[in-house]
């Protein structure tokens, strides 16, 4: 017998018909299936409630399972849903009458159970997983916590660390790490089978476990504050982790029914933040940026089934080690035998280093080591499919590469070069095949950083741009689409605000307080600390090269010059704007970098002033607002969102911002703009210059959201 949810169920029934039944002998097979990955909507929740029921009437039925159909089990709650009115039934009801049945039922978790999907298998009576099937609470990457019983079941099922570890990290486990922790009780490549025959077994014994019912475990004494304070230290600022503990610790002296209820209303609270709107805009922005409007549909990607890189130094290095670790072969091409040992060495030493991390296994580092060919001989590439070139940034270099590359590389090859700076269309005039040459700039380290900002130059085909996404796809990147201008999106309003950071030292200011006023905002790192983490001598040698051109007009600040000319280039000198002690990457201010501050100000006959952290915060912010807003007005990025997620992946924006063009609308355009244009009225400084955009915006009342989805429709 199979049935679906019938159209006269009492509750507005929905639309399809996601959640299916069937008997399988005396047990019912309950799957759920709602593509792309079974999330809990209205209609789900409808469907499973008339699956119970349809358990509870059959009387030939002893048990039950609980399935999904395709690669999910359940991805969780339809985020899709989140801050409108609660279409009845709720989650919480539905895993209520699970739990509540008067015959077992058994969750066959076949693929991902992630937040209301793992709250789900919580109301089942027994757990079996498929043994590639992840579970975790994702929530609070979404500013939330687990809504639907999780933060008050798992401590009871599992125990507090398991639930506060998966709750406040958000990162899912594999099958056999819930195995061990005991959130499922079986792994099993045949998860529909062993569940079919543990709810007759259940049945069977006539008892079965319900979670909430059980006690709550204890907990080590300090265990809770422990656990405040390493949140604190990792989250920089974001509520939703902690919210999770208040809520596991909360229901830990409550009755179940009240836990529950502390929980939804912890779950209210940070859904109602502003941080889960900067969360929510993040989760769907990475997802749009992979979305390009305007390519011919019938454009497909070309087929990469080998990839070459230039250049073995750091950047190439890890570009090759990405699409190791994706399972494509790639060739490394070097000038010299040394520095091709050198290159590869590196790689080995970084997989080996993850391997004595437990990251990965031995075999898995020879794995990846033989899908990495090295060879100085550049007619090798004459069988690959896809080039990027990592080789020294310099036009001229990048042009003699192009050049023999255009006249070795097969047709159809794409062409791609990872300048973060220099202009793609140049580069790509070189060749006989403009349309195949491709930006693929890479963030360092290249196989750590998650963001590819693609560059589409005035002839790239679309076919060439949809095969730079998709490799990003399969490296495990975020990938942005972008057009030419010198730095880009990222670096280049990255440039203007460490431009004003080093004009506020001059004005005022010391490193610490600016980077400090930074971190505490939730930068990974303050323009200083980061500025030495790169090295300060290679902006020194481009500053060097631009002083001839340099216009008289634009201010400059000589600060970091004499910083490296003290011999501090950075971390890797063991100092730069700041100090840092040994084995430490921790910032520590430094007496003569605070000396040579204040003479250079006394040089140039500036009276310092004091600068208050919102001054500081807004003038940085501001500057990437009104550079951002240029940015779109040029057509460089295609959407705010594309600003926001390139900043998040690349530069550790904090997603609970939602990324600066979110930030910009959530904190309002006008009061920006008046600060904007107050800041040009005073120093006449070409980054202040307000953007046109940014002023016919305020004009009509708009965001930039609002100003893009008109566009798009
Ligand atoms: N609700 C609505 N849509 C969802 C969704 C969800 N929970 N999860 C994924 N989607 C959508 C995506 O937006 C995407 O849509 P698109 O194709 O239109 O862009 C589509 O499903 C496919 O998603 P991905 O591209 O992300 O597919 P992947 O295979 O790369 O990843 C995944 C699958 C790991 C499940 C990933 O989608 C994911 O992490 N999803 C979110 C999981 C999550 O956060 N769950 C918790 C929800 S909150 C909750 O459950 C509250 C509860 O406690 C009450």
């Amino acid at each position: 017998m199979t049935q679906n949810v019938s159209a006269q169920d009492a509750r507005t029934a929905p639309d399809s018909n996601p959640v299916s039944w069937q008997t399988q002998d005396d047990v019912l097979l309950i799957t759920i299936n709602n593509p792309p990955v079974n999330a809990l909507g209205h209609a789900v929740r409808v469907g499973l409630i008339a699956a119970i029921d349809a358990l509870e009437a059959d009387g030939s039925v002893v048990g039950a399972v609980l399935t999904g159909g395709g690669r999910a089990f359940v991805a969780g709650a339809d985020i899709t849903e989140f801050g409108k009115p609660i279409a009845e039934p709720g989650l919480n009801e539905v895993i209520d009458r699970i739990e509540g049945a008067s015959k077992p039922v058994v969750a066959a978790v076949n693929g991902f159970a992630l937040g209301g999907g793992l709250e789900l298998t919580l109301g089942c009576h027994a757990r079996i997983a498929h043994p590639k099937a992840r579970v975790g609470f994702p929530e609070v990457h979404l500013g939330v916590i687990p809504g639907a019983g999780g933060t008050q079941r798992m401590p009871r099922l599992a125990g507090v660390e398991i639930a506060v570890e998966l709750s406040t990290t958000g990162k899912p486990v594999s099958a056999a790490r819930a195995l061990s922790a005991g959130i499922v009780e079986a792994v099993d490549e045949d998860c529909v089978a062993a569940a079919v025959a543990r709810a007759r077994e259940l049945a069977a014994a006539g008892e079965w476990t319900r979670v909430g019912e059980l006690p709550s475990p204890n907990v080590p004494e300090g265990y809770f504050e422990a656990a405040e304070a390493a949140i604190v230290a990792r989250s920089r600022g974001q509520i939703s982790p902690l919210l999770s503990l208040e809520a596991v610790q909360g229901g830990l002296t409550l009755p179940f029914a009240e836990g529950l209820k502390l929980e939804r209303d912890i779950f209210m609270r940070g859904l109602t933040s502003d941080q889960s709107k900067g969360l929510i805009h993040a989760f769907f922005g990475e997802r749009e940026v992979a979305k390009i409007p305007g390519l011919d549909p019938a454009a497909k990607p070309r087929d990469v089934a080998r990839a070459a890189v230039i250049g073995a130094g750091t950047m190439g290095g890890g570009i090759a080690m990405c699409f190791a670790n994706a399972g494509i072969p790639v060739t490394v091409v070097e000038q010299t035998e040394e520095a091709l040992e050198r290159g590869l060495g590196l790689c080995r030493k970084n997989y080996e280093n993850s391997a004595k991390k437990g990251r990965m296994t031995e075999a898995q580092v020879e794995e990846r080591m033989a899908l990495l060919t090295g060879t100085t001989d550049m007619q090798t590439l004459a069988e690959v499919d896809l080039v990027i070139e990592a080789v020294f940034e310099n036009m001229g270099v990048k042009k003699d590469m192009f050049t023999r590359l255009d006249s070795i590389c097969k047709p159809g090859c794409v062409l791609a070069t990872n300048t973060s700076t220099l202009d793609i269309d140049e580069i790509a005039s070189v060749t006989e095949r403009p349309q195949d040459v491709v930006g693929m700039h890479f963030f360092s380290p290249a196989n750590v950083m998650r963001l590819l900002e693609n560059v589409r130059g005035a002839e790239t085909a679309d076919d060439v741009i949809l095969t730079a996404m998709a490799t990003g796809k399969r490296l495990g990147k975020v990938s942005v689409l972008v057009g030419v201008c010198d730095g880009f999106v990222g670096n280049r309003i990255l440039h203007q605000y460490l431009r004003w950071a080093s004009i506020l030292l001059e004005d005022g200011c010391m490193p610490e307080q600016i980077d400090r006023v930074w971190t505490e905002f939730g930068m990974p790192m303050g323009p200083f600390a980061m500025s030495d983490l790169a090295g300060l001598d290679v902006g020194y040698r481009i500053r060097q090269e631009q002083a001839a051109t340099r216009s008289g007009n634009e201010r400059y600040v000589e600060i970091g010059d004499r910083v490296v000319e003290m011999g501090r280039l950075g971390q890797k000198t063991g100092g730069g704007y700041f100090d840092y002690i040994e084995g430490s990457r921790k910032p520590v201010p430094n007496a003569e970098v605070t000396a040579l501050v204040l003479a250079e100000s006394a040089r140039k006959g500036i009276e310092r002033r004091d600068f208050s952290d919102e001054e500081i915060l807004n003038a940085l912010t501001d500057l990437m607002t009104n550079e951002g807003a240029k940015i779109l007005e040029e057509g460089i990025a295609m959407r705010p969102v594309d600003i926001d997620i390139t900043y998040i992946f690349g530069y550790g924006y904090p997603a609970f911002r939602g990324g600066p063009m979110f930030r910009a609308d959530a904190e309002g355009l006008a009061a920006s703009l008046e600060r904007i244009e107050a800041a040009y009225a005073r120093t006449g400084d070409h980054a202040w210059k307000p953007s046109a955009l940014l002023k016919q915006l305020v004009a009509e009342g708009q965001t930039f959201e609002q100003w893009s989805k008109a566009r798009a429709a």
